[in-house]
């Protein structure tokens, strides 16, 4: 485990996950959320698997519970730049039926931990679109804020809808 709070914590994201993870990304109620409109082959998603392990512009983990061992999902981040200090978040956590139980928000934190603590990185933003008002809550909780909309970002359900972007600073998590 890399780090931890007393519920969650974050591990290195390995094989054995990879399956479970992909049945994820291909259900319609995530895959909408996330973006996507075309489903992930097998073949697809283990290139995916075996470049996002060695990068080294991405550091993805696999969230569990501590009581239990249970794979919520992943959390990762994404695009790290290594000169601006920053990076993106993105989250799936697909546990069926645990939802709305606070896990997003303390994977998000921890992730912020390791972004900041960690790697010593400067921001870390994310995009999150007006249709997934979950978890746009979830990330305001987690110490984000509003920087500003894109119109019509995103065509989902037949319609273009709005993307948020948001953002966090180290320094306004360190005192939050
Ligand atoms: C987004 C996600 C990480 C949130 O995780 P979670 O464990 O459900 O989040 P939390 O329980 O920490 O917080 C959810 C908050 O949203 C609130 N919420 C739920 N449905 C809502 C809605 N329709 N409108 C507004 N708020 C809502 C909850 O009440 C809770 O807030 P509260 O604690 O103030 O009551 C998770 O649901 C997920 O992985 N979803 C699928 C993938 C996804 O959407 N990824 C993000 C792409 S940008």
């Amino acid at each position: 485990m890399l780090i931890n709070d007393d519920t969650l914590g974050l591990f290195p994201f390995q094989p054995e996950d990879s399956d479970q993870y992909r049945d994820w990304v291909n259900k319609e109620e995530f895959a909408r959320l996330l973006g996507r409109s075309l489903p992930v082959s097998k073949t697809e998603h283990e290139g995916w698997y075996h470049s996002i392990v060695k990068s080294h512009s991405s550091v993805v983990f696999a969230v569990k519970r501590l009581s239990d061992g249970l794979y919520l999902g992943n959390v990762w981040l994404h695009n790290i730049h290594w000169v601006n200090r920053n990076a993106e978040l993105r989250i799936l956590l697909g546990a069926e039926g645990l939802q709305g139980k606070g896990y997003g928000t303390r994977a998000c934190r921890l992730l912020l931990r390791f972004a900041f603590e960690k790697l010593g990185l400067h921001k870390v933003y994310l995009y999150v679109s007006a249709v997934n008002p979950r978890a746009g809550r979830a990330f305001e909780k987690a110490g984000f804020r509003k920087e500003g909309t894109l119109k019509d970002e995103f065509f989902i359900d037949g319609k273009f809808v709005d993307v948020e972007r948001m953002g966090v600073l180290g320094t306004e998590f360190r005192s939050s």
